[in-house]
């Protein structure tokens, strides 16, 4: 098949190269020349891993192309896939204009019977307004082309984006009732990551469209209610770890998003929940009251390790220096994005600290989305981070920080002292090497 995926970000790009690696002719657009300019002198703009394999070997198999030109875009692919970004607003809600931008692009152009897949995550009720602003450009046209307008949310995850595509729990298609040319082409499409039984969940697309919302708002809501748990587990004496085990046991809650930390970060989580309550708020005049709790206890666990820094080291930390160790939101990516690490520098910052901070990549990204800022230095290992500091705060739980040398750690930091937002090591085993430990929800 021909695809068209506009949008070649961390969605855009794994779906285009994924699909082109089961054999299908694939087109990415960006309106971002330098992505293209770097896709087309075979660079990956994101760290993924696996993808770049992934993608080097469709395009050396001339299956997946990249390019900044619309018209050629819309001209490829009978299906259409929109995997822009969907921001949010001043007022939390999802930014459409991405969205209905692209829509409008393939309206303007298209000659023969488009499939619009909308692959970005998007609020219910935005298929209908992606049908009327194509409907309205096809009528400024004075043409009458027929199209589909599909909604397939994804429900990959950085850092293991390319696995998620590929082995897939569930492919959601929202589909308007007895739209049968497009159910059969995305079922032809998606046959292959389906081998071993049936993942096609078929749905209207308004359902669809709020499936995506309530997977990523149900996983943020177990992240915060382990969170709050774990404030709770360190008043009380009891370890929040000892009470995941005991828990995540019962099938009906599983071991998985149990972990307590230093708060969810990423370009999903924030920013569905926002646009969830949002949709409460103003198309349904209901106040989620769940999930407003689940944001506000995230906003208030992103502090919890400073605060634990300042109950040690007092409010004003002039003078005192920090070693960093992680920047990305998550493991195994390079987005900064609402990563726990920017509320955590900025703040050590404020309160007159500086800071060493090492991740294992994504400190390119981490300069571009901090931007200069006094009193923050970048190592280029984790060893060097810890020259000079006074004590290490871990922030992402990258593997190569989950055995480090104690020994070295002790005689490097002056107050001999680590603060884990997210309970890499056993607190006795830090103990017994002489260092103080401040993990979250157990005793130190
Ligand atoms: N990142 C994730 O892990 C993830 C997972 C599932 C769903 N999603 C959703 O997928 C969507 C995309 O997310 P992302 O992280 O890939 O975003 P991204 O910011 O990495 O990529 C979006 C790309 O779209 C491009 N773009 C914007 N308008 C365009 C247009 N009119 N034509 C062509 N290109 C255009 C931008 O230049 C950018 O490169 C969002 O709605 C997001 O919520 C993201």
């Amino acid at each position: 098949m021909n695809i068209t995926v506009v949008g070649t970000g961390y969605v855009g790009l794994v779906s285009g190269a994924c699909l082109a690696d089961s054999g299908n002719d694939v087109l990415c657009l960006d309106l971002d020349p330098a992505k293209i300019d770097t896709l087309n002198s075979g660079g990956i703009p994101i760290h993924e891993p696996g993808l770049d394999q992934v993608v080097a070997r469709n395009v050396a198999a001339g299956r997946l192309r990249f390019t900044t030109d619309i018209d050629e875009a819309v001209a490829f692919g009978q299906l259409q896939f929109i995997a822009v970004g969907t921001p949010p607003d001043e007022d939390g809600s999802a930014d459409l204009k991405y969205v209905l931008a692209a829509a409008r692009n393939i309206a303007s152009r298209m000659t023969e019977h488009k499939i619009i897949v909308d692959k970005s995550t998007v609020p219910v009720g935005t298929g209908d307004k992606v049908h009327r602003a194509v409907t309205e450009v096809l009528a400024s046209r004075a043409v009458n082309i027929p199209f589909s307008v599909v909604s397939n949310p994804e429900f990959l995850k950085e850092g293991a984006a390319v696995d998620d595509f590929m082995k897939p729990d569930r492919i959601i298609i929202g589909i308007n009732k007895g739209d049968d040319t497009a159910l059969d082409a995305l079922r032809t499409l998606y046959a292959p990551f389906q081998r071993n039984h049936d993942k096609l969940v078929v749905m209207d697309v308004r359902s669809a469209e709020l499936t995506k919302y309530a997977a990523n708002a149900m996983l943020a809501t177990r992240i915060s209610f382990m969170n709050e748990l774990a404030l709770l587990a360190e008043k009380l004496g009891a370890d929040i770890e000892h009470v995941r085990h005991g828990i995540g046991s019962d099938p009906r809650i599983g071991y998985d998003f149990l972990y307590a930390g230093c708060g969810y970060g990423g370009s999903c989580f924030p920013k569905d929940v926002k646009a969830l309550i949002h949709t409460g708020q103003v198309d349904a005049g209901m106040d989620l009251h769940v999930l407003k709790a689940v944001e506000h206890a995230n906003d208030l666990q992103k502090h919890v390790l400073v605060n634990k820094v300042q109950q040690v080291f007092g409010t004003d930390l002039t003078g005192k220096h920090f070693a960093l160790w992680g920047l990305a939101f998550k493991p195994n990516t390079d987005d900064m994005r609402e990563a726990p690490s920017r509320v955590i520098v900025n703040a050590l910052l404020t309160a007159g600290a500086t800071i060493t901070a090492y991740d294992p990549v994504a400190m390119d990204e981490a300069r571009r989305a901090l931007g200069v800022l006094t009193g923050l230095n970048y190592a280029k290992t984790a060893k060097a981070a810890l020259t000079d500091a006074d004590a290490l705060l871990i922030v992402t739980e990258w593997k190569e920080f989950r055995s480090p040398d104690f020994r070295l750690m002790r005689s490097a930091l002056k107050a001999k002292t680590v603060f884990d937002g997210r309970n890499l090591y056993e607190p006795r085993a830090v103990r017994d090497q002489g260092l103080t430990y401040h993990p979250i929800g157990r005793a130190g």
